[in-house]
């Protein structure tokens, strides 16, 4: 099969294309035909070395941990009936690759019928963790929540299921992406490019912050206007407030479900900046480090 190998720490551009063994089916496999890739930050952070503390790797490695495709096939342990089904999951040992044998029954999750594959693929690592820090918050319609990175894979969830709840939302993201965030569903855009702390005067009433961003200007302006206001992080680690805190949001196995069936009766919407072939993925990867997001880029794979 094609797979897509990081083998050094020197980024992006450092990728390569390879042909390596088909995966060897176990009692356990499901074994998938690649459709999409999400790409994430999470790729290209580990590409270049930055997550080595908190995702230690030993090279080289398959890339990407989310992807959606058809059951090829299954081991005698698993359910006959999900060969043929189109399904997403995740994949702690790598998924940018043809084919992905994923053994862990609990996160293979099936798609419903009248949802495209390449909206489902955008649940791993963008709404998954959208709800994760959501149920992590403790968010109640009462609280007015202010986003970093609202227009990123996971903002883009945010907003939605935080509208869904009730909850007044302030979306924070670059000048290009003040019509796209309202069009989600924020109640108040503010432009980082702007004055932030002039633009924060008109929300005085936020609740909580959540920071998928990472800027640490952003969060001192926020601070310097709401010392008290607990932000919580799943970009950075550390910021100088002692009401800061990172979090590693997860959620079950049925939440995958839910957020599935939500797709597929249009409660939710899958936001997709564009989809790149696998063969261009050091394009797809750039293109997500360097510009302003507008939801999840995906690859395609010729499955
Ligand atoms: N802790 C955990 O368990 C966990 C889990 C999943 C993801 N993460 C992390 O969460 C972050 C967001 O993930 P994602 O998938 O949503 O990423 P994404 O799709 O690339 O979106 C990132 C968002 O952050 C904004 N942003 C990035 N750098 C910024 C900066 N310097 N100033 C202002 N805005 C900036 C982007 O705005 P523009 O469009 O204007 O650039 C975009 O809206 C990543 O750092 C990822 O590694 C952590």
């Amino acid at each position: 099969m094609q797979a897509i190998i990081q083998d050094t720490f020197n980024g992006i551009s450092d990728l390569k294309i390879k042909v390596v063994s088909d995966p060897k089916s176990g009692p356990l496999s499901a074994i998938i035909k690649t459709k999409y890739t999400p790409v994430l930050p999470y790729d290209w952070r580990t590409e270049s070395g930055e997550l080595k503390n908190i995702r230690p790797v030993k090279l080289p490695i398959v890339i990407g941990y989310g992807f959606a495709g058809i059951v090829d096939n299954v081991g005698s342990l698993r359910n006959k009936s999900l060969i043929g089904k189109k399904v997403i999951g995740a994949s702690l040992s790598g998924s940018a690759s043809t084919i992905v044998d994923s053994r862990i029954p609990p996160i293979l999750f099936p798609v419903p019928d009248n949802v495209e594959l390449s909206d489902a693929a955008t649940i791993i690592g963008g709404a998954d963790t959208a709800l994760g820090i959501i149920k992590k918050a403790n968010i109640n319609s009462e609280d007015v929540v202010l986003i970093t990175g609202a227009s990123g894979g996971i903002g883009t969830y945010l907003i939605q299921l935080l509208k869904l709840r009730g909850v007044k939302v302030i979306a924070v993201g670059h000048s290009s992406n003040v019509e796209f965030l309202k069009m989600i569903g924020a109640d108040v855009v503010i432009d980082y490019t702007g004055d932030v702390n002039e633009q924060l005067l008109v929300s005085l009433d936020i609740t909580q912050v959540i920071d998928t961003a990472g800027n640490v200007r952003i969060l001192d302006e926020i601070s310097s206007v709401f010392p008290d206001l607990p932000i919580i992080s799943i970009a950075m680690n550390y910021f100088n407030s002692n009401k800061f805190s990172f979090i590693q949001p997860n959620i079950l196995p049925k939440d995958y479900m839910k957020l599935l069936n939500m797709l597929s009766v249009g409660e939710l919407h899958a936001y997709i900046q564009e989809v790149f072939n696998f063969r261009d993925v050091v394009e797809a990867q750039t293109l997500s480090k360097d510009s302003h997001s507008q939801g999840r880029i995906l690859l395609k794979w010729n499955n």
